[in-house]
């Protein structure tokens, strides 16, 4: 695998290889002081953020430094892009200073794949392109590190049922795990204001509804998605407080949902929106399993991309460097 640019990409063998992975690194660092692996000593790995990020941005950093990865951040904000350079000019210009693997975060929908492209075609074949986020489209490991957590819950995910809620329409993480999670076997049900849906969600591997009292009861884990005013020019419908009250997870739904059941958020999250302030702390909750398994998930990406051909293969096998 060169590039990890969607999770519609990803075959079921290659996502439970990822996953598996993943569980062989956490094994690999548990109860080390030290977490440190040798695994790539001698690459360099760079994260080209132009959109805010907390849990993306760092667990990428985490995953390279405690694989001994040099970790080099790019912002945005602090780059030559406010002078007007392109992303194609920017793109090239980091793998030409050394870059084994860019990490893409960027508001246009493909921007990863694009950058892919341009950076695949010269001397060197280019480097592993991971998309960390493209606009509305995709942010795969936000779904891998989803489905690991659910994994560790529930053990292989064939047959569980997950609700997805809110603003899909907006939502890179809906569509990644709307592809990843129905790969995996899970049934995947879209719970969400018929405004915010995209067109073409029909050609999704998932069932859709408006109803989500109907949905708890049943459901294995739900999945609150944020509200992204961000990419709504100001306002949407329905309204803030409407949506509040006919989509956010409160105490009431969470009691309708079975004892067994787990919740999830992507995060960042707007307590008091679409999810009730305490309820992001209730038991069910796995969204800091979800921080932590980020890490692991992406040790593997990288992995995967670019160490698993060298002699040093075997993360569960590595010594502390
Ligand atoms: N889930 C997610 O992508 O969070 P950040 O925007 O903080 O990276």
């Amino acid at each position: 695998m060169k590039h990890l640019l969607s999770a519609a990409d990803l075959s079921r063998d290659d996502a439970v290889e990822l996953l598996d992975e993943a569980a062989r690194f956490e094994q690999a660092l548990a109860g080390r002081e030290v977490r440190k692996l040798p695994t790539l000593r001698g690459r360099t790995v760079m994260t080209v953020f132009y959109e805010n990020s907390t849990r993306t941005r760092v667990s990428f950093e985490v995953a390279g430094k405690w694989m001994s990865a040099d970790v080099i951040n790019v912002s945005a904000a602090s780059s030559s892009v406010n002078k007007g350079e392109s992303l194609r000019d920017t793109a090239k210009t980091l793998y030409a200073a050394g870059a084994d693997a860019l990490i893409v975060r960027h508001p246009a929908s493909g921007s990863a794949a694009q950058i892919a492209a341009w950076t695949g075609d010269g001397e060197g074949g280019g480097p592993s392109v991971i998309n960390a986020g493209d606009g509305t489209h995709e942010h795969p490991t936000q779904a891998l590190l989803d489905a690991y957590s659910l994994r560790q819950k529930f053990g292989e995910l064939d047959g569980r049922k997950i609700a997805v809620v809110g603003d899909v329409l907006h939502s890179r993480v809906a569509r990644s795990n709307a592809h990843l999670l129905s790969t995996l076997g899970a049934e995947v049900v879209l719970v969400a204001p018929p405004t915010l849906l995209p067109t073409g969600v029909q050609t999704w591997p998932v069932r859709v509804t408006s109803d989500l009292d109907a949905e708890l009861p049943g459901a294995d884990a739900v999945m609150m998605l944020r509200v992204q005013a961000e990419r709504m020019n100001g306002g949407f419908f329905p309204s803030a407080r409407e949506y509040s009250v006919r989509y956010g997870l409160n105490d009431n739904r969470l009691a309708l949902l079975p004892e067994h059941a787990a919740l999830l958020h992507p995060g960042p999250m707007l307590r008091g929106m679409e999810i009730g302030f305490d309820v992001a702390d209730a038991p069910q909750s796995l969204v800091l399993e979800q921080v932590r398994a980020g890490v692991h998930v992406r040790m593997a990406v990288l992995f995967r991309l670019l160490a698993s051909d060298s002699a040093d293969n075997d993360p569960a096998g590595a010594t502390p460097a």
